[in-house]
């Protein structure tokens, strides 16, 4: 409104000081100049209807001009205030913690629109974060049940000295208290891959280096328990991606096929290229899968056999960081699975490179 009003005072000033002092001589010389004696009373005469002519019209246009200004301010501060009081509601709704506030601004222009769209989309993402902060506190107490109670009975046991502190007691604690400190890093690396919070070092990568590379990684584990590990059909492809990151979730499906295939039995490692993706396929011969565990798998702490949840070798989030991985690529892991005995198939499917 100011603004406006220093604009219409401008503009009138301007107005009057060019009508005072040019206005009044040009029209006395241009009379003269038309035969008019100077003398004359006709001329006072004109050049007063000249002059209240021109304050006439400047009062006016003045009068109309703050009409205009008034008007215009009203429409625009409306067109601005309303908006942005939506925004600024589902801003404190989202301060107080309700994550599903959205902002609804219609006719409000591009630039609010587009602000709105922003702010939504950052209150999405700050209710997806919350909503996985949740659960993974959930989880994690859930997981963390089991061996802080095996640790809180044993060490009861100690004190009853109903419990010996042997070798067999010292490698349960020990056990637990490894447990317990992997579920820390597991933590930590599964919510920052389901946030979205991972770096990519993104380059041109040749499939088969990638393969080499992790089966080189994991060939001393494969002897040590009998598994056979070869390299199947190699597709002569590149793709873009963090071979780093790449290598993890290679490492992860192969540790996952060792871990769930017999001594005697066989792992492949190949890729094949189709249309615009490659896709990386880890083969087993193991355990394989039920239809039902194929949905499960990919979620956090799923761990197939209930047995394992005693198991100290994994924290059951190891395909869920590696799905993030693949996803974060642009990509998609998925398994398949005849059934249980028959061996599991997982693919990471990535964009192909140049
Ligand atoms: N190749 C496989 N064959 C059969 N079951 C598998 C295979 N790979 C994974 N699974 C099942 O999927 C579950 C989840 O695997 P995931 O890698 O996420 O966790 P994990 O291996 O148990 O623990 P970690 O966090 O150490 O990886 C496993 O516990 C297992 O039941
Ligand atoms: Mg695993």
């Amino acid at each position: 409104m100011v603004a406006q009003g220093a604009v219409v005072v401008a503009g009138i000033v301007t107005a009057s000081a060019v009508a005072a002092l040019i206005g009044p001589p040009l029209f006395h010389d241009h009379l003269l100049r038309a035969g008019m004696s100077a003398s004359a009373s006709e001329l006072a005469h004109v050049e007063q209807a000249y002059n209240e002519a021109s304050f006439v019209s400047l009062a006016v246009a003045l009068v109309i001009a703050v009409l205009c200004a008034l008007g215009v301010t009203w429409y625009v501060a409306g067109r601005l205030t309303r908006p942005l009081a939506v925004l600024t509601a589902a801003a404190h709704e989202m301060g107080e913690g309700n994550y599903a506030a959205r902002a609804t601004v219609s006719d409000a222009g591009p630039e609010l629109a587009s602000l709105a769209e922003a702010f939504n989309a950052m209150a999405g993402r700050l209710g997806d974060a919350e909503q996985t902060r949740r659960r993974l506190v959930g989880d994690v107490a859930h997981e963390m049940r089991t061996p802080v109670a095996t640790l809180a009975a044993y060490l009861d046991g100690l004190d009853d000295r109903v419990v010996a502190w042997d070798e067999p007691t010292s490698s349960l604690f020990r056990s637990n208290v490894e447990r317990l400190a992997r579920l820390c890093d597991d933590m930590s690396a599964v919510s920052r891959a389901e946030e979205g919070r991972l770096e990519l070092r993104r380059s041109n990568v040749e499939v088969r280096e990638l393969l080499e590379t992790a089966k080189r990684e994991v060939r001393s584990g494969f002897s040590t328990k009998g598994v056979r590990l070869e390299l199947g059909q190699c597709a002569d492809a590149r793709v873009v991606a963090d071979p780093e990151r790449v290598g993890q979730v290679l490492a992860n499906l192969l540790a996952n096929a060792l871990r769930h295939t017999p001594a005697g039995g066989e792992v492949i490692l190949s890729a094949t290229q189709s249309g615009g993706e490659v896709r990386l396929v880890v083969q087993d011969s193991g355990e394989g899968l039920e239809p039902d565990q194929l949905t499960h798998v990919f979620e956090r702490f799923y761990r197939g056999d209930a047995a394992r949840t005693r198991d100290a070798r994994g924290s059951g989030v190891g395909l869920t960081i590696a799905k993030a991985i693949a996803q974060a690529h642009g990509g998609r892991l998925t398994v398949t699975s005849p059934g249980r005995g028959h061996g599991a198939t997982f693919t990471l499917s990535l964009p192909v490179g140049s």
